[in-house]
Order: C-alpha cells, then sequence, then structure tokens
C-alpha cells in the first residue's frame, strides 16, 4: 500500500508512521528524516538546508522531489511506502503524481491528522530525539525511562533546533499558508480520509488501524 501522512508538525505523522511500518512491512519514507541526515553528514545539501530548517521555512521543491525520486527507487519501496512530511507544496504534489504515473504506481490513501496549535506547541517542545538510534519520545506523554537517555540504545536524547517556540510559530504559518491547502488537493482526488489527532497515541493507532482495514478489504 502507497500511503502519505498529512498533518501539521508535531501531529504525530512520525511516531504513527513508526506503527504503520511495522503493520504494514513498508519502509517510512520522511523528508525531514532525509534532510537532517544530510545536515548531520554536512554534506552540500544539508548545509544549504540546514539554514532553512532551523528558520521553519520549506527546503525547495526541486531539492525535496530529487531525495524521493531516489529513494522510492529503492527495492524495499517496491512493495509500498508511507510519506512522512512529504508532498507539503501543491507543486510537489503535482511533480509526486507525475512521478508515480511513470513508474506506473499510484497513492492508495491520504491520512490526514488534525490538531490545535496549542496541542502542537506543547506536543513540540516536549519532544526528545535520540541522536544515536533516532527514536523519538515526549517528556510527558511517552517519557524515555531517564530523562536525558534513549531506553532503547542508551544514546544522548536531543531537542530538534527547529523545536525551539518561535520556530514552531513560523512552522506553522508556513504549514497554514503552502501545505494545508493540499487538504482540498486530495479531498478532489477523493484520496483523503481525516484521523483526529487529539487522543493517546494508542488511541490514533486504533482509529489507523481501523482505516487500514477498511482500504486492505478494498484492496482484496
Ligand atoms: P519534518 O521533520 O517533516 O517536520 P514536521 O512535518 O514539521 O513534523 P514533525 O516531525 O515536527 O512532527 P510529526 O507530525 O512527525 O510529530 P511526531 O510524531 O514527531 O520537517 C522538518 C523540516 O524539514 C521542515 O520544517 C522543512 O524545513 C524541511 N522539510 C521536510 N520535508 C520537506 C518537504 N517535503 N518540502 C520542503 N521542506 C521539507 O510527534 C511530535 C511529539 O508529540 C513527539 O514528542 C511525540 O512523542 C508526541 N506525540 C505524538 N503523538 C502523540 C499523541 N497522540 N499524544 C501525545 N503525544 C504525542
Amino acid at each position: 500500500m502507497n500511503l502519505i501522512l498529512f498533518g501539521p508538525p508535531g501531529a504525530g505523522k512520525g511516531t504513527q508512521a513508526q506503527f504503520i511500518v511495522e503493520r504494514l512491512g513498508v519502509p517510512q519514507v520522511s523528508t525531514g528524516d532525509m534532510l537532517r541526515a544530510a545536515v548531520k553528514a554536512q554534506t552540500p545539501l544539508g548545509i544549504m538546508a540546514k539554514k532553512i530548517m532551523d528558520s521553519g521555512g520549506l527546503v525547495s521543491d526541486d531539492v525535496v522531489m530529487a531525495i524521493v525520486k531516489d529513494r522510492l527507487a529503492q527495492p524495499d519501496c517496491e512493495n509500498g511506502f508511507v510519506l512522512d512530511g512529504f508532498p507539503r507544496t501543491i507543486a510537489q504534489a503535482d511533480a509526486l503524481d507525475k512521478m508515480l504515473v511513470e513508474i506506473g504506481r499510484e497513492i492508495d490513501c491520504v491520512i490526514s491528522m488534525e490538531l490545535d496549535d496549542s496541542q502542537i506547541i506543547q506536543r513540540l517542545s516536549g519532544r526528545r530525539t535520540c541522536s544515536v538510534c533516532g527514536k523519538g519520545y515526549h517528556l510527558t506523554y511517552d517519557p524515555p525511562a531517564s530523562v536525558d537517555q534513549c531506553t532503547l540504545c542508551g544514546g544522548p536524547l536531543v531537542q530538534r533546533d527547529d523545536d525551539r517556540e518561535r520556530t514552531i510559530i513560523n512552522r506553522l504559518d508556513v504549514y497554514a499558508r503552502q501545505t494545508a491547502p493540499l487538504k482540498d488537493y486530495y479531498e478532489q482526488s477523493g484520496l483523503l480520509r481525516h484521523i483526529e489527532g487529539c487522543g493517546s497515541i494508542k488511541e490514533i493507532q486504533l482509529q489507523i488501524s481501523s482505516l487500514l482495514e477498511g482500504r486492505q478489504g478494498d484492496h482484496s
């Protein structure tokens, strides 16, 4: 199954993508994770992207399309994928459609997670990520066993540079102006399914499970 997880920053896309990966056995394709890996490796792409990401803006469509095209061509995407944080502009959605037509594939479902701004700020300001294995936590809602150490691998937990309040506010503004219009785009193509992003991680998983069961029924 080829899915898009759509929603504002902090809606829980990355958290639920992990659940879908385990459930469907398809990889998560997160443009944010791929860009952060490039920043960490200090590649030319990473050096260029860091400034934009730290400000809460969007990396250019051409750059993002190139990394997504490479990633979807990898063998592990043959049986499906979960796109997380992509597409983020109408131009990216158009380019994705064209790319998928070229390779004879299509999106099966766009899961849109909704959450209000005050909850988003709470979620993002409490997020911590393991700098070694990448596992995500929330200091209140999904806490690690020890406040500054990854429960899985013991690596140090860090706060993302773009999870400071001023940057979060800019990210929300960018989302409203450039990304939210995609809801109409996918509504018109009949692919959009809404999920209430408010609730525990488990409760959201249950909503996604029943949605996926319906979709798998459609495919059988
Ligand atoms: P990206 O990494 O994609 O960030 P984002 O879309 O802003 O999303 P987040 O990763 O912040 O949030 P999420 O929805 O995954 O939430 P999470 O599950 O972690 O992008 C970063 C930057 O890269 C962009 O600003 C841009 O510069 C660039 N970029 C990326 N893609 C691009 C593109 N396509 N085009 C151009 N530029 C691009 O959850 C958040 C927290 O809440 C966690 O702590 C989690 O534990 C907790 N939580 C999750 N679910 C729940 C729940 N149900 N209850 C309580 N807590 C919860």
